[in-house]
């Protein structure tokens, strides 16, 4: 077994790391879910309690995360563990890291099917399919793509072939150059996108519902899906802020760079809002449709929009693109692991991972098409459980990342000393103790509520 630091890589800059981070955290969660559960809860009031969130808790999670891995310099088991020996505690608190790897792959293990949609959407959309499409049709659309295996092994096996070769060929070369290359591009379409949904939508509507906040809208259950979100689209507790942290050089400001990349991660998320709703608002269509937002509701304004398939397509792009950057950092932390614990080559590591994936995403695929063995109707604490893919989004997305946000902020709060943790964070008195304040009280005291709405408490 060798445990110590494979490979020593290190971000070419701090822009570099901002970057890749940003592209961890910029993904479906943004363009897909934000959009679709602020339109769920009544959008202003909502919006303006997700901030709150990410900036109050969120932000002090994502410290400690990069905190653990660049102290650590090891995958994110590995990083934990060192740290917990470091301080003199039981080196059972390695467990922060394991968790997180953990939910970190089984969420990629549904998360490339879903940007195996996208990918399917945007070679539909291409190859003209939502010309004159109509709520009907949109229907049909969605409900066969999702409900054939095949089309969906199809377009999932593209996405992880994809992400194996970009990082299996390296740190430099392969993660580092896709995410040079990949986020600009994205945010570029994103903006041209809004500009255009700005000038042919209704944008004043759209801003309206995005800005004003409506309390009387939220629910208690919107609060929780509120900070719920905030840890998934920022990436935390997936093992991808440690690995990507353990790249980090020594002198770099933990504090600026991680409002950085939530500062980032917001901005998008708006955007997207601003991108969406105008269009949404302008073609008479409903902001609460769920899930179909994107695939359903969308559809039907491109199709009523001018330049039906190029709109269509630079959108769908645009998703493909943002989910794609999310996968690459997510097996990031595995293939570290792989490549620490077994010694193997980067490419040994990022085929085997692959491989894993691609076989747990079947279970996943086969959810959506019915296959019978995938039907298991679980009852999770009341909550119904119908196929695979729903136990393991609900338990990794709503237990998993919320229980590894609570341990990253205890053991860096209460468990790591206190003065290795000021050492990492090098900042200014009273930031340290709003820092401080955060991860020891109100991150913990928000999450514990999370899990009583969980356990029906309210
Ligand atoms: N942040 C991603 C998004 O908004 C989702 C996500 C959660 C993720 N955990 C992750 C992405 C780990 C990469 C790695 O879509």
């Amino acid at each position: 077994m060798t445990t110590q630091q494979p490979t020593h890589n290190r971000w070419s800059s701090n822009f570099s790391f901002v970057l890749a981070a940003t592209a961890a955290a910029v993904g479906l969660g943004n363009i897909w879910k934000f959009p679709y559960i602020m339109g769920e809860n009544g959008g202003g009031a909502f919006v303006l309690i997700y901030l709150l969130f990410i900036f109050m808790i969120g932000v002090p999670v994502l410290m400690a995360e990069v905190m653990i891995g660049r102290r650590g310099r090891s995958s994110p088991g590995f990083a934990a563990r060192k740290l917990a020996t470091e301080s003199g505690v039981h080196p059972a608190w390695q467990v922060t890291g394991w968790m997180g790897m953990f939910a970190g792959f089984m969420i990629l293990t549904f998360y490339t099917v879903i940007a195996g949609w996208a990918l399917s959407y945007m070679v539909k959309a291409a190859r003209g399919t939502f010309v004159g499409i109509n709520e009907e049709t949109v229907g049909v659309v969605f409900g066969s793509m999702v409900g054939s295996a095949s089309e969906l092994l199809f377009f999932s096996t593209i996405i992880i072939v994809g992400t194996v070769l970009v990082v299996g060929k390296g740190f430099k070369h392969g993660l580092e150059r896709a995410v040079r290359l990949l986020m600009p591009l994205l945010l570029v379409l994103l903006v041209i996108i809004a500009i255009y949904a700005a000038n042919i939508g209704d944008f004043g509507a759209a801003a309206s519902f995005i800005f004003s906040p409506n309390f009387s809208e939220l629910t208690t259950q919107g609060v929780l899906i509120a900070l719920g979100h905030a840890f998934f689209t920022l990436s935390l507790a997936s093992g991808v802020m440690i690995i990507y942290g353990s790249y980090l050089p020594k002198g770099t400001s933990i504090v600026r760079t991680s409002i950085w990349i939530a500062v980032a991660d917001t901005v998008v998320a708006i955007v997207a809002g601003l991108a969406i709703f105008p269009i949404v608002f302008g073609y008479g269509l409903e902001p609460g449709e769920g899930p179909g937002l994107i695939f359903q509701t969308l559809p039907l304004a491109f199709a009523a929009m001018p330049f039906t398939t190029i709109t269509a397509t630079v959108f769908f792009v645009m998703l493909v693109l943002a989910a794609f950057t999310s996968a690459i950092a997510m097996i990031e932390a595995s293939v570290a692991f792989i490549q620490e614990q077994f010694g193997m080559t980067r490419w040994g590591a990022a085929i085997t991972s692959g491989a894993v994936l691609w076989l747990i995403g079947l279970a996943t695929v086969f959810s959506f098409s019915g296959a019978a063995w995938t039907q298991i109707d679980w009852n999770f604490f009341g909550k119904p459980l119908p196929t695979i893919f729903d136990a393991i989004d609900h338990i990794a997305s709503n237990v998993l990342l919320p229980l590894g946000g609570l341990m990253a902020a205890v053991f860096t709060g209460w468990v790591m000393k206190t003065q290795f943790t000021r050492e990492e964070l090098a900042a200014s008195g009273s930031v340290y103790t709003i820092w401080q304040i955060c991860v020891r009280y109100l991150a913990p005291i928000a999450i514990i509520l999370i899990f009583l709405q969980l356990l029906g408490v309210f």
